[in-house]
């Protein structure tokens, strides 16, 4: 499974990176204005810094000004995903933009019927959201499954399954028992994946009984 950055906080881009553990990054409007700098400045500085997919928003809604807007930000840079909102304006974009060779994420998928059409639709990722299902009641877990599930059953389908709003560790280990084929974390999430008490405990007691022995590594 892959691990994307979510986040456009170049500093915890080029913190996590330096792991060999980021495979991507993924933005979204919100994102970005919380990152508080020059849309374009952000874009070409985290396409450089990640070598791998980065995907990147547009705000039209309307499918000829989508086609605009993601055909100007596909020039940026080479590894620029266009993301692209689940709606019929949206996924009429993502056929087009798919059939010129233009890397698409559908976002903001929240059913198994939504993620069947951004398939058809020639998707290259289809993000759906785990976190904000779970926040009105319902399993996130579940429709990841279940696209799964479905995806499985066709071999002509090549659309990657990019589990987005994640929350927690669990959320990232039960992504991948499921079968996602990417999770994309945002940084503090990243952080936890490494934590245990055991861990920090044993550690402690290694160093602490190495130190009191006055043996000599070498
Ligand atoms: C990433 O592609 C999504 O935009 C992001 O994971 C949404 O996360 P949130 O629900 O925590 O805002």
């Amino acid at each position: 499974m892959k691990f994307f950055l979510d986040t456009a906080d170049i500093d915890e881009i080029r913190k996590y990176s330096d792991t060999g553990l980021v495979d991507g990054v993924t933005t979204n409007p919100s994102l970005m204005a919380k990152a508080g700098r020059p849309f374009q400045e952000i874009v070409a500085e985290i396409c450089e810094l990640v070598n791998g997919p980065v995907s990147v928003e547009v705000t039209a809604t309307i499918y000829e000004e989508i086609l605009q807007q993601a055909n100007r930000l596909a020039e940026l840079a080479e590894n620029i995903v266009i993301k692209v909102p689940l709606t019929m304006d949206g996924l009429k974009a993502c056929h087009t933009l798919s059939g010129s060779g233009i890397m698409v994420n559908v976002t903001l998928c929240f059913s198994p019927a939504q993620a069947l059409l951004a398939a058809k639709s020639g998707a290259t990722f289809v993000s759906p959201f785990v976190g904000r299902l779970d926040d009105i009641g319902h399993s996130g877990m579940e429709l990841i499954h279940t696209i799964r599930e479905i995806y499985d059953q066709y071999p002509d389908i090549h659309t990657a399954i990019l589990a987005a709003s994640i929350r927690s560790p669990e959320h990232v280990v039960d992504a991948a028992r499921f079968g996602a084929d990417v999770v994309t974390l945002p940084p503090k999430v990243l952080q936890q994946l490494y934590n245990h008490p055991l861990t920090t405990q044993g550690l402690e007691q290694f160093l602490s009984d190495w130190e009191k022995s006055g043996l000599e590594l070498g």
